[in-house]
């Protein structure tokens, strides 16, 4: 029997997980399970988006000003039903819904919270470019009852899970809940997402940077010397970096796990607290890297290490390589001598 093939299923390896904590109820894997289902169904209506009339925008705004786009819709909706009645959340946040997300009172409440941005790098959903779905899980802070605000806004090194989905070339779900970091590959054929990455790590130092250049006019003199000193010629310190940008976060943030490199995306004149939010995005994929052994930070102060005040708060973001993020920080330190 060839022993190259490993058929472990997503569903195998969260039980596996469950195993390995003595006490544990079954109710974490439950979640887990029930948001490989509400991601299958996304990948479902993502797949054939071109042939529905799923593409363009709705009339709506969601609480970042940004135009929500009816894939947008359809993945928070998806998401919010595939999770309401599993008994396993007392409380949801979306980036697409301004307040707190109650689980329906006909449902039980359970001690996790789950955060999420339904679709990531939706400008990019009618140019067919990839575009993906980031989770964050707490356990709940409050007693009883129906979750609060503050179960909500916590730092992100509570967070006891993340995950994100791209949905590309093929459809990868990766997630972390402390130990190591693991993706699966869906496989159509059967709808079963199988382990194909598993325990990634991310390299010390990469030669790949993502930032959105058209912002640099807006830059901080850190910065922009920063980017100046990536683009150098001196090849034993493996420079000029290649710049790469998707414009999606969740495609660029995961080639740079795998390759190396450091995604951006700073404070500007026009974005003081940068673009991308706390617990939607930043919070998620910096518990991601830490376990790949990457840093992710504010520009100095550590991602996960930040407390929310509103659901919605924004940060700059830089994230990836431990090396490429502390030297991005030596820069900004430095500002413009
Ligand atoms: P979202 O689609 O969830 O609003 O996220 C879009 C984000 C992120 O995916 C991407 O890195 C960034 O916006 C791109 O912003 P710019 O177009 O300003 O570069
Ligand atoms: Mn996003
Ligand atoms: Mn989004």
């Amino acid at each position: 029997m060839s022993d190259t093939i490993q058929l472990m299923t997503l569903g195998h390896h969260i039980e596996e997980g469950e195993r390995a904590h003595p006490g544990a109820t079954g109710d974490f894997s439950g979640l887990l399970s029930n948001l490989a289902i509400a991601v299958k169904l996304i990948w479902r209506e993502v797949s054939k988006a071109g042939l529905l009339d799923i593409l363009g925008t709705t009339q709506k705004e969601n609480s970042s000003g940004d135009k929500v786009r009816k894939l947008d819709e359809f993945a928070d909706e998806t998401i919010y039903k595939a999770m309401q009645r599993g008994g396993h959340l007392c409380a949801m946040a979306s980036e697409e819904n301004e307040g707190l997300l109650a689980i329906p009172p006909n449902y039980p409440i359970g001690k996790y919270v789950l955060v999420y941005d339904p679709l990531d790098g939706s400008s990019n959903i009618d140019a067919n470019v990839s575009i993906g779905s980031i989770f964050g899980i707490y356990r709940r802070v409050t007693p009883a009852g129906p979750g609060t605000l503050q179960d909500c806004l916590q730092p992100g090194y509570k967070q006891v899970a993340a995950a994100y989905t791209i949905y590309g070339s093929s459809t990868i779900f990766v997630y972390c809940t402390g130990n190591g970091v693991h993706g699966f590959t869906l496989d159509p054929s059967v709808g079963e997402f199988l382990l194909s990455h598993e325990n990634m790590r991310t390299p010390r130092q990469g030669r790949i940077y993502s930032v959105n250049e058209g912002n640099s006019s807006k830059w901080n003199e850190g910065m922009r010397n920063y980017i100046e000193f990536l683009k150098g010629d001196d090849e034993p310190t493996g420079r000029p970096y290649s710049s790469r940008y998707i414009g999606s976060l969740v495609a660029d943030f995961h080639r740079n796990l795998l390759y190396g490199g450091i995604f951006m995306y700073p404070s500007d004149a026009t974005h003081p607290y940068g673009k991308l939010r706390i617990l939607y995005e930043a919070s998620p994929l910096a518990f991601i890297i830490e376990h790949a052994g990457g840093r992710a930070s504010d520009g100095s102060r550590r991602i996960l290490d930040l407390v929310p005040s509103s659901l919605h708060q924004k940060t700059p973001l830089f994230i990836g390589s431990e090396e490429d993020v502390r030297k991005a920080e030596e820069f900004l330190r430095k500002g413009g001598d």
